[in-house]
């Protein structure tokens, strides 16, 4: 049995105030996801590397990046070299997947391959043992406070049944929800991201535990 990871994405927190939304959950959760978009590889601009270095110096949370961008050969070793955890990039934004993670892995990150809605997954399950996580889009990659997707979760299942031994996370993203989140695990996921869910409570630390617990039933 593999511990649930919660990451709560800070796309649904206050940019102003991230060093106090990141302490807020820091005793409770493994990763803070950090959503990096730059409004061409989808309609939505975020934040990018300079609040990423702040963000490092700001918490000892492990940073979760999830590049949405164009030519991530470019830009993710720029997240790694900001102190990253782990440098998530698109399958559907690079030609060369593999290269990319041994680059990241080199730079000393760990490297994650996101595959978003629309694209298949079958092609990327024997790049496994190349990703420390596989994050598979439960929504169409661009904005938070969608609804969840279940017919995605045949993607989480195929990797499962491809990871065998080898231990590469799988991560779900998005509409991931008190609702949402048991379907997700009992699909094989065992990384989960929810923005709205956490941040959109009240106490986003108590939010965050009550996920975990509905993870792990
Ligand atoms: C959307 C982002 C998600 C987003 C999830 O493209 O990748 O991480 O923050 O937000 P919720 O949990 O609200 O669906
Ligand atoms: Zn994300």
């Amino acid at each position: 049995h593999i511990e649930p990871l919660i990451a709560p994405s800070i796309l649904a927190a206050d940019f102003a105030r991230l060093a106090d939304e990141a302490a807020a959950v820091a005793d409770a959760v493994d990763w803070l996801h950090v959503d990096v978009m730059d409004n061409h590889f989808v309609p939505n601009l975020t934040i990018g590397l300079p609040v990423v270095e702040s963000l490092r110096r700001a918490t000892d949370v492990p940073l979760d990046c999830h590049l949405m961008i164009d030519d991530p050969d470019r830009w993710a070793i720029g997240y790694a070299e900001a102190g990253a955890y782990n440098v998530t990039f698109h399958a559907e934004a690079t030609d060369d997947p593999v290269a990319l993670a041994r680059r990241l892995r080199a730079a000393g990150s760990k490297a994650g391959l996101a595959i978003d809605r629309d694209t298949l997954i079958e092609p990327y399950l024997d790049l496994l043992p190349e990703f420390d996580t596989l994050l598979v889009m439960t929504i169409k990659a661009g904005f938070g406070g969608q609804q969840f997707l279940p017919e995605l979760l045949d993607k989480v299942r195929a990797v499962k049944a491809a990871r065998g031994e080898l231990s590469v996370r799988i991560e779900v993203d998005g509409g991931i929800n008190a609702d949402t989140i048991e379907q997700a695990a009992q699909a094989g996921a065992d990384a989960f991201v929810a923005g709205t869910a956490i941040y959109g409570a009240e106490d986003p630390a108590a939010a965050a535990r009550a996920l975990r617990e509905r993870a792990r039933a």
